[in-house]
């Protein structure tokens, strides 16, 4: 599937270079690894708007459009969707910047994260 998008949406949470650790054996870096520069990304969102500790407790699908490559610069944008009693709903978009300074969306998805207490419970997100 092509991605059309031409420029990122929401907040810039993480903005990071993809280093040769972050590979597969064939050289190209892992889907696993942007995976957690999104959950991070949405962490950080959330438990700002949260007060406190969160969990990501579910994400939607995702489709990877672009590959990222070593060296690029990747970008995680956050922008909270809404909130529940005890969730968050959070888009997160990665976003890599080759050398040739050309721009690609390379996934997005939903993550969900609930403010949790200390007993690692649900607790509800207070007040905007
Ligand atoms: C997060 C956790 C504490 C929630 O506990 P729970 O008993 O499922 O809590 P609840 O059923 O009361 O749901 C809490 C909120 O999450 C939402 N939720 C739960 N499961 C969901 C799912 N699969 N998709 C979307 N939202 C979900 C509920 O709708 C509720 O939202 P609301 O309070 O805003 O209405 C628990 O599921 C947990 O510890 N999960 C593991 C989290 C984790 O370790 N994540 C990292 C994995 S490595």
């Amino acid at each position: 599937m092509t991605e059309i998008a031409t420029k990122p949406t929401g907040e810039p949470v993480i903005r990071t270079i993809a280093m040769p650790a972050d590979t597969n054996p064939n050289g190209d870096i892992f889907g696993g690894w942007l995976m957690a520069q999104m959950d991070l990304a949405g962490g950080s969102a959330a438990r700002r708007r949260a007060g406190g500790r969160v969990a990501t407790v579910a994400v939607d699908s995702m489709a990877f459009h672009h590959p990222v490559k070593v060296g690029d610069e990747v970008s995680i944008y956050a922008t909270i969707l809404g909130v529940g009693r005890t969730s968050i709903r959070i888009f997160i978009e990665a976003w890599r910047r080759g050398r040739d300074e050309a721009m690609n969306k390379v996934t997005s998805a939903t993550f969900v994260m609930v403010a949790i207490g200390d007993d690692g419970r649900p607790r509800p997100v207070p007040p905007a």
